[in-house]
């Protein structure tokens, strides 16, 4: 039976026979150097890979033999100069290279690094090239992780529940910890090493002062101790009023001389316990959340003033951007960026500003976020949602890296042409250093860890793209589903088409040509484009579609709340006009008529209802496309997936009926005939 459990690290035992002997015989053992725990990961996994797929134990060499693999790091003797210094210095920390090299005239592969992470990644490198039957003759590989911090953002609460977590309760458990070690911990680790992962927060970004607090440290200890050899380090969402909750102070103002020796006395007592401690991850002044401007100082002084407590420790504060008040009158897409703008270059070298993709909140389709390419003397890093808050849970499949890539695609023109949102959190255009990317987890108790057995591919793909932010969706689908289910082409070609078409099956279904956030109240899963979903009292609840008798859509122009004039000129003319603006974003940028005339030649309203019901078609697509794929894997697998596409198929439709139904409602024109059938 295949529960999920293993994920991609699933090694099954490869069926084709002369691969299997091909493999075995190039590589009957392994020659290690040094025993580091991290080390000894990698040999286990190593042990676990080569039982699996290839049926055997591999032998532990006392010396290197013709077809072994070699683990060693840069300064081992047995190396006898194979790989130039100038190469190793490009691998940085966390770098390796697998390569097909002869060493005292014997034949092997070997897997080296400057430290023993390397070797680990490369391990697992190495492990996915044998999954996906991928191994060449000739190995030359060279892999260096594009950005610095790779991190899972838990929004888990100390009670076990998460917030918008779908797949079970927290793999923490506060009660147990720091006595009882959940084996689990290690195979989340192993599995987060697998994809280059080396952060994780573990506690929601609303967050608890408890955290701090000496018992629960101790547990956080615990954690970190597990995660260490795997290059995962721990990371914890403060509050800013914590020294007032836990110290008794009056004030957490950032400026005030008792606030910074709180904050500097907490730093040293979770260095002492935890010498690599990551930082602290922080939503300030942001839906209810205390922070500085509660005390008159600016997000500036309040993340400074954190920094500079972690500073002398090497650890790093992660501030967030996600700000918006509640002013019916203001356009909630601009705040972000009119409280951020203003900061750049006020920030300490050990900030980074995370910034969500895009300038709303995790919606099916945005345009990227202005802020990115807008703060050159700030580091700045990706916040993606891995979760599907807005995209209907664990329940509906959707396969996110589409949506990451192509905001990660997207042209800033902050340095002109070409100057994609990638360069900019990759630090091309900026004099600082640190680098980063993260997504809000989905990961939660479930046998499966993610609920939806594809929904697992999520945080597969953030784990690449955070390695290396312009790798393709498409070879990430291609490398997860070898992993995860099989290597027969007739079962990955359909399958990757199903992964790579979802997402915009999603929007088709729910939020069309650039709408947003009509999701239901406050759970935001199903439609709600008739109520105020963002739980604002005084925001109308055609606040973000601005629904009329006229036409539909958010005139974001320069006549209308000038949203565009935060992206670059070229950005700005191409959203400001209705000629040029992409048509998936229309109702984003623009109040547009019902009887506008569609690049197609249909009206908007037709348009319009086409997206609902190709949404439909899409998912029943997908339906015909996995019963027919029922012979390549095991039931259990099988039939969860079906089940689930059934019911995203019955909520597809919900979503359709309803939000045409309540458009129409404004538009007052008939859903075109040849749409129109009996459900
Ligand atoms: C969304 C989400 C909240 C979350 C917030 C955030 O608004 O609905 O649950 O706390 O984002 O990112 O801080």
């Amino acid at each position: 039976a295949n529960d999920g459990y293993d994920l991609w690290l699933n090694y099954i035992k490869i069926e084709n026979k002369t691969l299997l002997d091909k493999y075995n015989k190039a590589f009957n053992g392994y020659y290690i150097t040094g025993n580091s725990e991290t080390l000894k990961a990698a040999e286990n996994e190593l042990k676990r890979a080569f039982s699996g797929l290839l049926g055997t134990k591999p032998k532990v060499l006392n010396s290197i033999t013709n077809n072994c693999i070699v683990l060693a790091t840069k300064n081992e003797s047995v190396l006898n100069g194979q790989i130039y210094a100038k190469d190793y210095e490009a691998l940085g920390k966390e770098g390796f290279i697998i390569r097909s090299v002869k060493i005292n005239s014997k034949t092997c592969t070997l897997i080296t690094a400057n430290t023993d992470i390397g070797i680990l990644y490369g391990v697992f490198h190495f492990i996915k090239l044998i999954q996906t039957q991928q191994i060449s003759n000739k190995l030359t590989i060279t892999e260096i992780p594009k950005l610095d911090i790779r991190a899972l953002n838990h929004w888990d609460n100390l009670d076990g529940s998460i917030e918008r977590g779908y797949a079970g309760n927290s793999l923490w458990k506060w009660d147990e910890l720091p006595n009882t070690v959940d084996k689990r911990y290690i195979d989340y680790a192993r599995a987060n090493a697998s994809v280059g992962i080396n952060a994780t927060v573990l506690n929601n970004v609303n967050s608890n002062p408890k955290i701090l607090t000496k018992s629960y440290l101790e547990k956080v200890k615990a954690l970190a101790d597990v995660f260490r050899p795997y290059g995962l380090k721990v990371y914890l969402s403060v509050s800013f009023t914590s020294p007032i909750k836990l110290g008794g102070l009056p004030t957490a103002d950032p400026l005030n001389p008792q606030v910074i020796d709180w904050w500097e006395a907490k730093a040293e007592e979770i260095y002492t316990l935890i010498p690599d401690f990551g930082g602290f991850l922080v939503k300030a002044n942001s839906e209810g959340q205390p922070g500085p401007q509660d005390y008159g100082r600016t997000h500036a002084d309040g993340a400074n003033m954190l920094a500079q407590a972690l500073e002398l420790y090497k650890g790093v504060v992660m501030w967030r951007a996600f700000v918006y008040n509640s002013d019916p009158e203001e356009d909630r897409v601009l705040q972000a960026y009119n409280s951020f703008k203003p900061l750049d270059g006020q920030f300490k070298d050990n900030v980074l500003v995370q910034i969500k993709n895009g300038p709303i909140d995790f919606q099916p389709r945005e345009p990227f976020s202005p802020l990115f390419g807008a703060m050159p003397n700030t580091s700045l890093m990706m916040e993606f949602q891995i979760t599907q808050e807005y995209l209907g849970f664990s329940n509906h499949l959707v396969f996110l890296s589409t949506l990451y890539e192509e905001t990660l695609d997207s042209d800033t023109y902050a340095k002109g042409k070409g100057s994609t949102v990638a360069n900019v959190i990759e630090g091309k255009y900026s004099s600082n250093k640190l680098t980063g990317m993260a997504g809000v987890s989905n990961i939660g108790n479930s046998r499966n860890w993610c609920g939806h057995p594809f929904a697992q591919s999520n945080w597969y793909s953030l784990g690449r793209l955070a390695w290396n932010p312009e790798t393709s969706s498409e070879s990430i689908a291609d490398d997860w589903i070898r992993m995860t289910f099989s290597n027969d082409k007739e079962f990955i070609v359909p399958v990757k088409k199903m992964m790579l078409e979802s997402r915009e099956t999603t929007v088709d279904y729910m939020t069309p040509l650039g709408l947003n956030h009509i999701m239901a109240y406050d759970t935001h899963r199903g439609p709600g484009p008739w109520v105020d979903t963002a739980a604002q009292p005084n925001w109308k609840s055609t606040y973000y579609h601005r629904a009329d008798s006229i036409g539909i859509g958010f005139d974001r122009t320069t006549s209308g709340s000038n949203a565009v004039s935060q992206y670059y000129p070229a950005v700005r003319d191409t959203f400001n006009s209705i000629e040029t603006c992409p048509e998936n974003l229309l109702l984003w940028f623009h109040h547009v008529s019902w009887k506008h005339k569609m690049k197609s030649g249909n009206t908007l309203w037709d348009e319009m209802c086409q997206h609902y019901y190709n949404g439909v078609d899409k998912v029943r697509k997908m339906q015909s496309s996995w019963n027919k794929l029922k012979s390549f894997i095991d039931d259990e697998r099988f039939n969860k997936v079906k089940q689930l596409l059934e019911e995203q198929q019955e909520e597809a439709v919900i979503w359709r009926n309803s939000c045409v139904l309540y458009f129409q409602t404004f538009s007052k024109m008939p859903i075109p005939g040849e749409l129109e059938r009996p459900e």
